[in-house]
């Protein structure tokens, strides 16, 4: 069957974005994306595109002056994008790191929606409210610095980061200590073999699973009940959702913040909240070969 012209006529009309990276090949922001369009009527066209590792800038700014509307951003450019951006949203300032560009009128607009996603999934999808809440987040890194004030502004009660090298997890909260004041959060950094009593939520933001590592702290943790989370899904987060589920916590895996913070980007562009918990159920069925 042929495609209908007029269809076609409009993809190629279409304002175009895409998601930059290296390695970008496994990304799924293509197909995240194509479904926000296709669900709220919008008609943009989104690729992927491999960028050398010297040449982020440089690709970027030539996507822009070819006509590109804006750009994800994924590993490793994401402290690059927020340099290059003329413009910061304050969540991009303070995580000193961009996911999301926008180009207009000669302008860079750099955004961070990684934090949003996170907190969004956590409140919308696993229907467990922030607020109020005690939190531990493991990891110091780039992953852990797009979400904490994002999850300082949904105001838990108190916020533990804890990292393999002690000093990055207080240099991190330490400069989050402004975010935490207004939000009224006890934000403290321990030591990451001194945590001996059970968290509401737990946030896995480190590497460990990629290198094969153990999870880095005590399952004392976890009780039942405690929301589990690692910010990455598929093989890489096996073994944190495996041992979430051994002691008893609610493991969840980084699908739904992918979800989420590509449906904040959508919004930064488009000014359209796209259907993201049904994009969210599509693509787990997708990943997970059948569960919806
Ligand atoms: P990302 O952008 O994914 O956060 P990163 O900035 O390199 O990547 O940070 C990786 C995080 O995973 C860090 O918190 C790192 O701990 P260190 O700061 O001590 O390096 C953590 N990490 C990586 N491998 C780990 C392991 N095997 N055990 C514990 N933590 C690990």
């Amino acid at each position: 069957m042929s495609a209908d012209p007029s269809s076609l006529l409009a993809a190629l009309d279409a304002d175009r974005y895409c998601v930059m990276g290296n390695p970008v090949a496994h990304s799924r922001s293509p197909w995240i994306h194509a479904r926000f369009a296709e669900l709220s009527g919008d008609a943009i066209h989104y690729g992927a595109q491999l960028v050398a590792l010297d040449g982020f800038a440089a690709g970027a700014r030539a996507f822009a002056a070819a006509g590109g509307r804006g750009c994800n951003v994924t590993v490793p450019f994401k402290f690059e994008a927020a340099s290059l951006a003329s413009r910061l949203s304050d969540r991009a300032r303070i995580a000193g790191a961009a996911n999301t560009l926008r180009f207009e009128n000669g302008e860079i607009h750099g955004d961070n929606t990684d934090g949003a996603g996170l907190v969004n999934d956590i409140e919308r999808n696993a229907g467990v409210q922030i607020a109020g809440r005690d939190v531990l987040l493991i990891g110091a890194g780039g992953a852990a610095a797009g979400v904490l004030g994002p999850l300082l502004n949904a105001a838990p009660a108190r916020l533990v980061v804890v990292n393999r090298t002690p000093g990055k997890a207080r240099a991190l909260a330490d400069s989050h200590q402004p975010l935490a004041r207004v939000a009224d959060t006890l934000l403290q950094s321990l030591p990451i073999d001194s945590l001996t009593h059970a968290f509401d939520i737990v946030v896995n933001a480190t590497a460990s699973s990629l290198s094969g590592g153990a999870v880095p702290v005590s399952a004392a943790v976890l009780r039942p009940g405690t929301l589990a989370l690692d910010m990455m899904y598929g093989p890489s987060a096996a073994t944190f959702l495996h041992w979430a589920r051994q002691h008893g916590a609610v493991p969840r895996d980084g699908l739904g913040m992918l979800v989420e913070q590509a449906a904040e980007a959508f919004f930064h562009w488009r000014g359209i909240r796209p259907p993201a918990a049904q994009v969210l159920a599509e693509l787990r069925a997708v990943v997970d070969g059948v569960r919806p």
